[in-house]
């Protein structure tokens, strides 16, 4: 293999992060770090990892596009009978991980989960391109199917079905909402001396700290 892949690295010196920067709490300075992942990186800003656990302790991750953000938390839809759904059902704990190559900072936020309301998911459901609406409906996500045929012709049958009305929300498919109770800023630094800023949720109060890298 040319190079080799314990060759592979990059020096990170685009920008650091110090404490008299970094407000008290972290939902302003993730909002600010999104804004600027959104207008700088070239792939999808809100794409970002989900770990979730399974009833043997095995945790599983997959990548999800994160919906909204603010200080209740930060929203993700998915299908409820999915493999993380039935995850997020048994416990009800994630974590999430953003990684900005661009900007060479990662996120990571833990904490737990639940459904947002059913007006929530309704609203966001409405919002989407009515292909994506429809194969909310047309994939049995995390099952085994025969072969792809099986999702054209589920497509197929829901496009004559609502050829003429709109589809309603299925009841299987709609958001979560992780609050978190920890959510770690990460800079990279020349050296591998990375900025890690630390904030986590202790009596209700936001304690933030500095993690050595
Ligand atoms: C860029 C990207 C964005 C994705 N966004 C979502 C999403 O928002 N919701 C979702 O259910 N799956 C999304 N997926 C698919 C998931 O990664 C995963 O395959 C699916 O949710 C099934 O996961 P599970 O079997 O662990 O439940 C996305 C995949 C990629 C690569």
């Amino acid at each position: 293999m040319n190079p080799s892949i314990a060759d592979l690295r990059r020096n990170y010196t685009r920008d650091g992060l110090s404490e008299h920067q970094a407000p008290v709490e972290p939902f302003s300075l993730f909002a600010t770090w999104f804004e600027q992942a959104v207008t700088i990186e070239t792939t999808e800003a809100n794409a970002m990892m989900l770990a979730t656990v399974d009833a043997g302790g095995q945790p599983h991750l997959r990548t999800l596009l994160l919906k909204g953000a603010d200080e209740r938390g930060f929203v993700f839809f998915s299908n409820y009978a999915s493999a993380k759904g039935e995850q997020l059902k048994a416990q009800p704990k994630a974590a999430m991980t953003f990684w900005w190559h661009d900007l060479e900072r990662q996120v990571r936020i833990e904490g737990t989960v639940e459904k947002v309301s059913a007006e929530e998911s309704d609203a966001y459901y409405h919002s989407r391109p009515l292909g994506s609406r429809l194969g909310a409906w047309a994939s049995p996500q995390s099952q085994i199917i025969a072969d792809r045929e099986v999702l054209e012709q589920n497509l197929a049958e829901l496009e004559k079905q609502y050829a003429n009305e709109a589809p309603p929300r299925p009841p299987h498919w709609g958001g979560f909402r992780l609050t978190p109770q920890s959510i770690e800023f990460w800079q990279g630094r020349p050296s591998r001396l990375h900025d890690r800023l630390s904030y986590r949720l202790v009596d209700g109060q936001w304690i933030r700290k500095r993690l050595a890298p």
